[in-house]
């Protein structure tokens, strides 16, 4: 029987990012995002929340480190809004805006919990979107080079792990494609799927100038990475033909070969070009080298993946839909597939030929029906059970050798969880919303004993 003992120097940490948490829209000089435009207008978010107050952790951020101690994590990612450092996108950089990360990450560091930053998790300033349209033009990635600088030259002192940009399929793909479901900050529909890629495009370029700018700011030595949301194919039995089959699907399944394989290995992947044909997008000369930066480590967001087996079709797999009965955690993509969180480790050493590349899980965890009992506690016992599945699949990949360094939880706090607004709970913090009350949940509890024994217990 395996104990699910972790290495002692394996890395245990919890995740938020800026829009979902921080609140104090206006504050200190802060203007808006694309996400606050976007929720304020009718029917965009449910229940049309917004993220004007969200946790109001721009207030209460030392109360939710003395709650990061408490948990007995020394690692905490959370990211940084473009429009406090920079409120016009461009330009004059707010010194106000960076002071809130200088006391955050100083009250972290007395703390003994290690900052990792991450420098965009989709609030793009308004005032780019008005000024050409953000993603839809490469302007945007000069001028995401340029907050970044800003940004490392003033907090490089004090943050020595960075992250550039979280899950680029995202806030690109599900910002502008027609049938995005549900559809994504700014929700401005482009005409064709060549534009759509042409955004996912941009942001690659803007990870590759932010690599390059983070390197040239940064008064000390430090890590950079790209968190990454891959959609992880997963042999529906590990056989060779299925484990062949699950390889073979990977760069085209959802937005893979355009994000994960130019990072990662300097180009798109074939397959994906030839699926998209005369939607592929424009590549300019010298982008692929530019995109192509040296990496200090991966973080990977996984929550689920897809299921595939070998077929008896051109392609050689099949990758297969799940139906209404399967088991998901009260998000409709969310199904319940552990082994997706092994698996998206393993292709990037395998599949994608990185076998030296240190990966870090920088996101995993699932939303809930969380309610306060008579007691004053919240049992979530489904959460416990879907993270005690994923940390055995992460303890595999540790087991079977593959480079993966770490753990973050999402998330520390319920937060707002974009178009699905405060209806779905993702932390292992109840948080009451009209008091601001923050309750740990069962989950936390049992969390803090896996980081204390260094085992899934
Ligand atoms: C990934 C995103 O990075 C995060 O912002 C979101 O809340 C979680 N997935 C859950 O959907």
């Amino acid at each position: 029987m395996t104990s699910y003992q972790f290495p002692e120097n394996f890395l245990w940490g919890a995740a938020t990012a800026s829009y979902q948490i921080e609140g104090a829209a206006k504050e200190d000089g802060r203007k808006p995002s694309v996400w606050d435009t976007f929720s304020a207008k009718r029917g965009r978010t449910l229940n049309g929340d917004t993220g004007a107050i969200a946790c109001d952790h721009y207030h209460l951020y030392e109360s939710d480190v003395k709650l990061m101690a408490a948990l007995g994590i020394k690692h905490y990612r959370f990211s940084i809004a473009w429009t406090r450092i920079i409120p016009d996108g461009r330009g004059a950089v707010n010194e106000a805006g960076v002071d809130f990360y200088r006391r955050l990450v100083d009250c972290l560091r007395e703390h003994g919990i290690t900052p990792h930053a991450t420098l965009f998790h989709w609030d793009s300033p308004q005032a780019l979107e008005d000024r050409y349209g953000s993603w839809r033009s490469r302007e945007m990635a000069q001028d995401f080079a340029a907050y970044v600088t800003a940004v490392v030259s003033r907090l490089g002192d004090r943050i020595t792990h960075w992250m550039t940009i979280n899950e680029i399929s995202c806030f690109t793909h599900l910002g502008y494609a027609v049938n995005a479901d549900p559809p994504h900050a700014p929700g401005t529909r482009v005409k064709s799927r060549k534009e759509v890629w042409q955004t996912s495009h941009h942001a690659i370029v803007a990870h590759g100038l932010g690599c390059q700018a983070i390197r040239a700011a940064s008064p000390v030595p430090c890590s950079i990475a790209l968190v990454d949301n891959p959609a992880v194919t997963v042999p529906i039995a590990e056989s060779p033909e299925h484990i062949a089959a699950a390889q073979k699907a990977l760069p085209t399944c959802w937005a893979n070969g355009g994000i994960l394989y130019p990072v990662l290995t300097g180009a798109y992947s074939p397959a994906l070009l030839e699926q998209l044909g005369h939607d592929a997008p424009t590549i300019q000369a010298g982008d692929l080298d530019t995109i192509h930066q040296p990496l200090d480590a991966l973080g990977l967001n996984i929550y689920t993946g897809t299921y595939v087996r070998a077929a008896d079709n051109p392609s050689g797999y099949e990758c297969l839909d799940f139906r209404d009965s399967y088991p998901r955690l009260n998000m409709p993509w969310l199904w319940m597939l552990p082994e997706a969180l092994y698996w998206g480790v393993r292709h990037v050493s395998e599949t994608l030929g990185r076998p030296d590349l240190p990966v870090f899980i920088t996101e995993n965890g699932c939303a809930a029906q969380d309610t306060v009992d008579a007691q004053g506690e919240v049992i979530d016992l489904e959460r416990i059970a879907y993270l005690r599945q994923n940390l055995k699949a992460a303890h595999r990949a540790v087991e079977d050798g593959y480079p993966l360094h770490g753990y973050f939880v999402w998330s520390l706090l319920d937060n707002f969880e974009w178009a699905w607004g405060y209806d779905r709970r993702f932390g292992i913090t109840y948080i009451d919303y009209p008091t601001q009350q923050r309750t740990p949940k069962a989950s936390f509890h049992w969390y803090a004993e896996c980081i204390r024994q260094k085992r899934v217990v």
